[in-house]
């Protein structure tokens, strides 16, 4: 399955979520911290923490680790608060 990371072609396999195929392909940083600014990535892998949000084709704030990954899907960053998709820390 080819999927982007800020429109960087990643490959992961059927099935895998998309924190699972961006871990498994070395990228270990999906946001950064509102708080102070640290780079982030996904920690529990079963939806409880958080740390995985991601905007998915377009769509802010879903959790990577909850989401199956597909041929295509356009994956970028969250930078800043939750409800602030691309923005910078202010
Ligand atoms: S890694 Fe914890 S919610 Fe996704």
């Amino acid at each position: 399955v080819s999927f982007t990371l800020e429109g960087a072609e990643v490959t992961g396999s059927e099935g895998d979520t998309v924190a699972a195929a961006l871990l498994a392909a070395g990228h270990m940083t999906l946001r950064n911290s509102v708080a102070s600014g640290q780079p982030r990535g996904p920690y529990c892998m079963m939806g409880a923490c958080f740390e995985c949000l991601v905007e998915i084709d377009g769509i802010p704030n879903r959790q990577a680790c909850m989401v199956e990954v597909h041929e295509g899907m356009r994956v970028m960053p969250m930078h800043g608060a939750r409800g602030k998709s691309g923005a910078v820390d202010e």
